[in-house]
């Protein structure tokens, strides 16, 4: 029999003792005290204490039985705990249920970790066990906020009279920019569908049918390396809007995310959100996804040192690279050891040749690299740091832009070691004006930066041709913490500027109409001016929950190998099955 429980296990308190109550759960640890039996009963909603006297032989005989995660439904009495008893840190922490009935549903092996928060299993262990790792309170807290989540995006856009389009999963590949997750088709033998990179194409084709305000919370799919921010399988919430500019998706956005923040978090932020041009996130940051929750911003030596005698700084500087450093407040003293780790790691971990420092001492200052240098030039370089007694300057030279990427990797490195950032803020920025194209050594020609339906700005029209690379687009990135958590544009809505893109990007007038004719094809039956974004939902609540990894906020992840170590996918199938498809395996070589 299952009882129709009365109160779930997160609920009861003083204000009930007296009454009779019916709870389900799972036992957690239990005691035995004198005879008496004490057990906390879980459920997602909390624990609440239960005991068995000895007043009923049988009933203590069966709960004797009783092991972790047996689930039971029991009816019983509340009562008071006894002073020495309560728990303040619980809701139920006054009082406990003495219980009159047991109904044991099911019992349990012992699980290979314990269900509480904080254990140190192993993740794969725990992904192994999902559904006992989702059992814990901490990783049900997360999935409960991610739940929130959906509520306050549906609800401010239904708000905002949005239509809410569901777009197919089995569709044409859009070039979003990793690889495709194909899908073979039985009934069009040799053909495939791909799985969404993301609904772009669709959503700019609702906008010329007309739904000029679209949004959907959607999953998609790319194929690419892996890291705790990235799954292969992510969820966006992906919008689309008609006759707009980049004010109004950031004003909107902006009411998004502070919505967002309330109802799950109960945090009111500030809006509007600081703007920043990717030039100046790149030659402040180094990093088009800049973490503003602390300082350490660039300082550029570059025109001070660009005639010094020391090659390594003049020769980059005329070879058009830069030298640039950050100054750390109170390492001055930092110690050799010291010094040739940090050298070690950020040659190791961001690929530049070396690392040169200026220390404040208290007994004057030492650079590394003095003896190549005059001393006019260091002195110029400490005031351009801005470096004070028991300061460090940290030094990097090399071409751009990669020698910004490699300050900005250290820059972070810098402020978590030295713990300069403050991980209680949330701090939102828009990067905006980013260049249209990215020119691609491997394949020697330009990629889109953003996508190739991404508009250029209007005064760059005319560098189209003369000179591509200078050219900006009207893309805007929204960055959290140092995590892009949003990214989008306003389109090409017009099919001579779509073709003229396609072309800078080396796709073929054949190959465009192969590929994106149907797209083309609706740009000439009247398309409204449109733009959008797309947010990462996984990341967002990632950064509201404090958790590590995308992992830790989706129910049933993949690894960093993208496979689910529950049920073993991606996994063999049956010949018949390949058969049924046209498709025969190449010797796969293990
Ligand atoms: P973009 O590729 O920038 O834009 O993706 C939008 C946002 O989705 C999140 N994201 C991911 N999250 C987890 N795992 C991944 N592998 C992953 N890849 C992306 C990021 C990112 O900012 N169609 C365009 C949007 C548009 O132009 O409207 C697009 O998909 O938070």
């Amino acid at each position: 029999m299952t009882f129709k429980r009365t109160h779930t296990c997160g609920e009861l308190t003083a204000s009930n003792i007296g009454e009779e109550v019916i709870l389900n759960g799972w036992v957690g640890p239990r005691r035995d005290l004198g005879g008496v039996i004490f057990i906390d009963l879980r459920d997602r909603y909390g624990i609440t204490q239960i005991i068995f006297t000895e007043t009923d032989e049988t009933l203590h005989a069966k709960a004797e039985k009783l092991r972790a995660e047996y689930v039971i439904g029991i009816k019983g009495k509340v009562i008071a705990r006894g002073d020495e008893n309560k728990n303040p840190n619980l809701t139920t922490g006054e009082i406990e249920i003495e219980v009159t009935e047991l109904e044991i549903y099911s019992e349990a092996d012992t699980p290979p970790f314990e269900i509480k928060d904080g254990i140190a299993t192993n993740e794969e262990v725990r992904l192994r066990y999902r559904y006992l790792d989702l059992r814990r309170p901490e990783m049900q807290e997360k999935l409960m906020l991610r739940s929130k989540t959906y509520q306050a995006v549906r609800a401010f856009y239904h708000t905002h009279d949005f239509a809410e389009v569901e777009t197919p999963v089995l569709m044409k590949s859009t070039p979003e920019g990793a690889r495709d997750y194909l899908v073979p088709s039985r009934v069009n033998p040799g053909k495939f569908f791909a799985l969404p990179q993301s609904p772009q194409t669709y959503k700019q084709l609702l906008m010329v049918s007309g739904y000029d305000r679209y949004f959907q919370i959607t999953k998609c799919f790319r194929d690419e390396d892996l890291r705790a921010d990235r799954q292969p399988e992510f969820t966006q919430i992906d919008v689309e809007m008609s006759f707009v500019d980049e004010e109004a998706i950031f004003e909107m956005h902006e009411g998004l995310i502070k919505n967002i923040f309330k109802e799950t978090i109960g945090l009111e932020i500030e809006t509007p959100f600081p703007r920043m041009t990717y030039d100046d996130a790149m030659s402040t940051y180094g990093s088009d996804k800049p973490d503003t929750r602390f300082g350490l911003e660039f300082v550029d030596f570059s025109d001070i040192v660009k005639d010094a005698e020391f090659k390594v700084f003049s020769n980059t500087v005329k070879n058009g690279g830069a030298v640039v450093g950050i100054t750390i407040p109170g390492q001055g003293e930092m110690g050799r050891g010291a010094i040739d780790r940090w050298t070690e790691r950020v040659k190791k971990e961001t690929g530049a040749g070396g690392l040169i420092y200026i220390k404040m001492q208290e007994s004057g200052v030492l650079c590394s690299v003095a003896k190549f240098l005059t001393p006019e030039i260091v002195d110029q370089m400490v005031e351009a740091s801005g470096a004070k007694t028991g300061d460090l300057v940290f030094l990097l030279a090399g071409p751009k832009p990669s020698v910004l990427e490699q300050l900005g990797a250290l820059r972070l490195m810098v402020g978590e070691e030295f713990n300069l950032i403050n991980k209680e803020a949330f701090n939102l920025l828009w990067v905006t004006d980013f260049p249209l194209l990215e020119w691609d050594e491997e394949s020697r020609r330009y990629h889109a930066m953003h996508h190739p339906f991404t508009s250029p700005k209007e005064e760059d029209m005319d560098k189209l041709e003369s000179d591509p690379a200078a050219v900006k687009a009207r893309a805007y990135d929204l960055v959290m913490n140092g995590s892009e958590i949003g990214g989008g544009s306003i389109r090409i809505h017009n099919r001579k500027v779509q073709e003229q893109m396609f072309k800078l990007l080396g796709i073929g007038q054949e190959e465009a109409e192969e590929k994106f004719g149907f797209l083309l094809d609706a740009f000439k039956y009247g398309a409204p001016p449109h733009g959008g974004i797309a947010l990462g939902l996984d990341r967002i609540v990632m950064l509201l929950t404090g958790a590590g990894s995308l992992r830790d906020v989706i129910a049933f992840p993949k690894n960093q190998r993208a496979q689910s170590m529950m049920d073993n996918s991606p996994a063999e199938v049956e010949k018949d099955q390949l058969d049924e498809l046209h498709i025969s395996l190449k010797r796969i070589v293990k």
